[in-house]
């Protein structure tokens, strides 16, 4: 995810744009740059590091002057984060400069193509590629750029949000979008481009929304012209009046971040397994595990090493990983392992998750395992991140920045890559059948969508919930199985975000002690899905109701049993066993974040903590 910012008219353009960059570092900030035209010159100015280091670096020695302009702030997906990966990108002719924000899944086979053709290239991200092919398509098609841009995206598969200038034609901006979002702020003769709206929210409150798969093409004193990138036909595009602030804005309209953040888990999901995950040819490609396939397949056993969050990702894989790919697992904290002088052989394999990748236990776990000879892959959400440079190999989770400081799209995005990595070995060991990998895969593809159906579908009953049990003091969360670690999950939610001691267990052992808390004032989450062990969790929930608990369960849509059974239930759709955390985590996010929000706490920043535990 990273953040664009554009403007044409008759302002100048350079403080519009570094202060929108500035208000769009939410959504990136591993590396910025700004171009600016000034009537003569394309004058550009790029760097590794935050808005600010930009505009430094910018002030130092590069021109300011010029009334059209464009800049990103970057969330690195392909490419190191550093001065020569940062955008804007300049053809290779030096005429053409664009920004984007998304992925280009095709863009090796099209730098292939392009390299025959001559084409240099300076970096390593799929954007320089892009500009190259709208380049070569102008060049020869002999056509404008528009047109160029147009056919150059019709030959592309991924996401996109574009903006693209021609120092030749100073008097245009081309911006287009699929799969990314782009806001177009309509001046008094002077034009906006955004990936939300608030870089512009002072100097207009008319703005259009491109539609996916549209472009536009913004001409200074002539207005703009919106169009479908597939035939090129004209769209009359909808202005609307803005009614929101900045504040709301940069929260893409939601009360806080992390609220913002559980409901993007579809599209980080999707973005995830994007250009990796391809259901119709029923192959998964991750360069990381590939490259190393032989490494892992053969692992005697996996030690996963990870804190909080990423930790229980990390026991919803040990039940994954043993259960398709049929390699022992133990998952361990990194705050321990590094200090319990573990048992670690050459053969083994530990995966590191980590969304920050710079938390030092974690850091420091990688490195005792590396000197006694282990293979160490990388599960992180930050490219080029401390971590994901420290181990042999990896595979990124594609969530875009995770603001919040309790972990969510991190967490269902992490489980993403590690249920795609332990198909894949279990596919290459033969331990699973083409049919049932199969199976997995589109089962994977229509998750999105039913986080979607639950997020839409649950919210406000689960605000009921939160209402009638946020003075609590206790709360338990009870899983069996996959979703044990899902208990755990929930109860780290509620802890960390309202303040409320919560603990989660596995739900047969309550009887063994923790069952002598339950009394009429305790609420206990169960997570009772149809698949893991349903009839023991019924008995579970039985044991309690007896003994007066408080039930809210997590149920499979239609269960009815359970609905006689608790004082709530929350329904999420029927998935396969291994993919039902991604579905029950859900409901545990919305009724942690709602009770902290009728607590009145910081939800975003939490007493006490910190996004990223960089010490030990
Ligand atoms: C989770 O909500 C917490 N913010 C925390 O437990 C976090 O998961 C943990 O600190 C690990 O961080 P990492 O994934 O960046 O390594």
């Amino acid at each position: 995810m990273c953040g664009i910012v554009g403007y044409i008219g008759h302002r100048d353009a350079y403080p519009i744009v570094l202060k929108g960059l500035q208000r769009l570092e939410y959504r990136g900030y591993d590396s910025a740059g700004i171009a600016l035209y000034d009537g003569q010159e394309l004058n550009l100015c790029k760097t590794k590091g935050k808005v600010a280091d930009l505009k430094a670096k910018f002030e130092e020695g590069t021109s300011t002057k010029g009334n059209i302009g464009i800049g990103h702030t970057r969330w690195a997906t392909h490419g190191v984060p550093n001065d020569v990966n940062s955008h804007p990108h300049y053809s290779n002719s030096e005429n053409l400069v664009i920004i984007h924000n998304g992925i280009i899944e095709n863009y090796s086979s099209l730098k292939k193509e392009l390299v025959k053709r001559g084409y240099t290239f300076q970096s390593d991200t799929d954007t320089e590629v892009l500009i190259n092919l709208i380049e070569d398509v102008m060049v020869k098609e002999d056509v404008k750029l528009g047109k160029a841009v147009q056919i150059a995206l019709n030959q592309t598969i991924g996401a996109y949000a574009i903006t693209v200038f021609d120092k030749r034609k100073p008097n245009e901006l081309i911006v287009a979008r699929l799969g990314s979002p782009l806001a177009i702020g309509i001046g008094e003769d002077e034009f906006f481009i955004a990936s939300d709206a608030s870089p512009f929210i002072e100097f207009t409150s008319n703005v259009i929304y491109l539609e996916d798969g549209e472009m536009a093409v913004i001409r200074r004193n002539k207005g703009i012209k919106v169009r479908k990138i597939q035939d090129d036909s004209l769209v009359d595009p909808y202005v609307q009046e803005l009614k929101m602030n900045l504040e709301q804005i940069e929260k893409g309209g939601y009360d806080h971040f992390m609220l913002k953040e559980i409901y993007e888990q579809p599209n980080a999901i999707k973005d995830t397994y994007r250009g990796r995950m391809l259901v119709d040819k029923g192959i998964i490609k991750m360069s990381g595990v590939d490259d190393n396939i032989e490494r892992l397949a053969n692992a005697k056993r996996i030690i996963i090493v990870a804190c909080g969050t990423s930790w229980h990702a990390g026991l919803v894989a040990e039940y994954i990983f043993e259960d398709l790919a049929r390699i022992p697992v133990e998952v361990e904290y990194a705050s321990e392992f590094r200090y319990r002088n573990p048992v670690i052989y050459e053969n083994d394999v530990v995966i590191a998750i980590s969304q920050s990748g710079e938390t030092a236990d974690t850091m420091a776990a990688i490195k005792l395992a590396k000197e006694k000879g282990a293979f160490v892959f990388g599960v992180c959400n930050v490219v080029g991140s401390s971590i994901s440079r420290e181990t042999h190999a990896g595979a990124y989770t594609h969530a875009g920045p995770e603001i919040g400081v309790a972990s969510t799209k991190a967490f269902t995005t992490q489980i993403t890559v590690l249920t795609m990595m332990a198909l894949k070995l279990a596919k290459y060991k033969g331990a699973i059948s083409d049919s049932q990998f199969r199976f997995h895969l589109q089962e994977l593809e229509r998750i999105p969508a039913k986080i979607t159906r639950v997020l839409e579908t649950s919210n406000d009953h689960i605000k009921e919930i939160a209402d009638k049990y946020k003075n609590t003091p206790n709360c338990l969360y009870l899983g069996r199985g996959f979703n044990f670690p899902v208990a755990l999950e929930g109860a780290l939610k509620l802890k960390e975000i309202s303040y409320i001691h919560a603990e989660g267990y596995p739900a047969a052992e309550m009887k063994h002690g923790p069952i002598a808390l339950i009394d009429e004032q305790m609420p206990v989450v169960v997570i009772a899905t149809k698949k893991g062990h349903y009839d023991k969790v019924v008995s579970n929930i039985q044991e309690i109701k007896s003994r007066k608990g408080k039930i809210i369960g997590i149920v499979t849509e239609g269960d009815e049993e359970v609905r006689n059974l608790a004082d709530y239930v929350i329904e999420i759709p029927e998935t396969i066993e291994s993919l039902t955390p991604l579905l029950t985590t859900i409901p545990l996010q919305l009724l942690s974040y709602h009770i902290a929000v009728m607590l009145g706490r910081n939800v975003d920043q939490p007493r006490n903590l910190a996004k990223s535990v960089t010490v030990e």
